[in-house]
């Protein structure tokens, strides 16, 4: 299409002069997205004082910057924040050093290396219900499924007989997120310049993180025992290409990216699961009748879980309603043309997954909480980039079928032995961040299931 041809894209009204959206974009992105979306099916803009940000609400135009012309389209500039901590690990890098590295690592996300992470992971799960759920007291959803996948997460990366890194990772990721993520949200950027406790309380669980994992892969160097962790598989494995290896610089790097992009998104995905179920107790029970009839509480493996089809389907439509990554960007390098649109060279365009998640175009019910969407004939129907909560392309969650699987467990284990019980009714309020969490902590307490 000639550029002169080409439609403008429209821009969501109620700008403010100076500031454009800011404010009403600030005071909770996902309903700003949400409004807008249900006007401009398509593509549509605002504005944060003079800076336009295109949101690409559609899956055609997704598909394009996602494939058709993903050349176009880098991401370097969304992570930049998390480089302090991740180098250039899988999510930070782009071009042929990620071209390389994404070679090397894929093999090791496979279904038969998964496989072999199962039992070590069944026992984390097991040792936290075991010292966590033994008490009447009230605890809070959040707070605990992060410790859960946390310690998932470190027996999968970096085994050990007792866990013994745990503590260590725990607090200083903490620490080292609650800084980037603070210095990525601070519209303003002269701010994160300036000294201040959380910048130096972050700084230092950096430097510890960093060292915990070079100290780690040294003695791995040395030693001669095996260890059956994704880093062992990291170390063991060569890019078929140029036969390459990782160096231990590169090695630290995929295993922070690891922690970072694995920890916080799968426990999210698991509260709102678990939150969606308490609400809709007939999907409970379904899913309830599912696991009594083929699961017997013994050690999980692939058979098991593949008798479970309801409860996957259980876990796709609640990353479907409420995707852990709620929206993504991406950078234009060139000028370009989506869906009849002209995008100018440098543009910011957004991906919002919330909002595609629930396009009435793509979805029968789509603010219902209606696993049947997932059915396999509904799923081959529908456009696949209507649905991306490990995003499409090339930069696809190289941990999709480590998290699917690890929640899937997870719920295994929680729903086969205990009763959730909510302590209060309030719909959350969505607290939209890197990941997508509730404003308030939803507190819960527990009970052993009377089978
Ligand atoms: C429910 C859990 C998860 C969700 C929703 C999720 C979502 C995503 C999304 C949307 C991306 C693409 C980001 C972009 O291109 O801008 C991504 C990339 C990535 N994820 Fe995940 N993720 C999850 C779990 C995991 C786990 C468990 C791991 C590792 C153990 C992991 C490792 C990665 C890595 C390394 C990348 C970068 C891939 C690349 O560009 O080559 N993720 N994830």
């Amino acid at each position: 299409m000639a550029s002169d041809s080409l439609h403008k894209i429209p821009t969501a009204p109620a700008a403010k002069p100076l500031v454009g959206h800011l404010f009403s974009f600030r005071r909770s992105p996902i309903d700003f997205f949400s409004a807008h979306a249900r006007n401009f099916k398509e593509l549509f803009q605002f504005k944060i004082f003079s800076k336009s940000y295109i949101v690409l609400n559609h899956p055609d135009a997704v598909h394009h910057v996602l494939t058709s012309n993903v050349k176009n389209y880098t991401r370097q500039k969304s992570y930049a924040f998390l480089q302090e901590l991740l180098g250039m690990g899988l999510l930070t890098n782009e071009g042929d050093e990620w071209r390389s590295r994404r070679r090397l690592a894929q093999p090791n996300f496979g279904r038969e290396k998964l496989a072999s992470l199962m039992q070590q992971m069944d026992v984390a799960i097991e040792n936290f219900t075991k010292n966590h759920f033994n008490t009447n007291s009230t605890l809070s959803l959040e707070d605990e499924l992060n410790h859960l996948t946390l310690s998932i997460l470190t027996q999968s990366i970096l085994y050990s007989e007792n866990n013994a890194n745990f503590e260590k990772v725990k607090s200083d990721l903490q620490d080292a997120l609650e800084y980037l993520t603070a210095q990525r949200f601070n519209v303003f950027k002269f701010m994160t310049k300036l000294p201040s406790k959380r910048k130096s309380k972050g700084k230092a669980a950096i430097a510890r993180l960093k060292l915990l994992v070079e100290n780690i892969i040294l003695e791995r160097r040395k030693s001669t025992a095996a260890h059956n962790d994704l880093l062992e598989m990291l170390m063991n494995t060569k890019d078929e290409e140029n036969n390459e290896m990782l160096d231990d610089k590169a090695l630290a790097d995929e295993v922070m990216t690891m922690f970072v992009a694995g920890h916080e998104t799968t426990a999210s995905s698991l509260l709102w699961t678990i939150y969606l179920l308490e609400h809709n107790t007939a999907v409970r029970d379904k899913l309830l009748q599912e696991l009594q009839m083929n699961y017997d509480g013994t050690a999980i493996d692939m058979t098991k879980m593949m008798q479970l089809p309801y409860m996957r389907m259980v876990i796709m439509e609640s990353m479907r309603l409420y995707p852990p990554v709620w929206s993504f960007g991406r950078k234009a390098i060139d000028e370009d043309q989506i869906m009849g649109y002209a995008i100018p060279k440098g543009a910011s365009v957004n991906i919002p997954v919330y909002c595609i998640h629930r396009h009435p175009d793509y979805w029968k019910h789509p603010d219902a909480f209606y696993p049947e969407h997932f059915l396999p004939e509904a799923v081959k129907e529908r456009d696949k980039f209507a649905y991306l909560p490990f995003s499409q392309g090339m930069h696809r969650c190289i941990g999709e079928h480590f998290a699917i699987m690890e929640m899937q467990m997870v719920l295994m284990r929680l729903y086969f032995q205990y009763e959730i019980h909510f302590a209060t009714d309030k719909a959350p309020v969505l607290h939209p961040l890197v990941t997508l969490k509730p404003k308030e902590p939803i507190y819960f307490t527990i009970q052993k299931r009377k089978l």
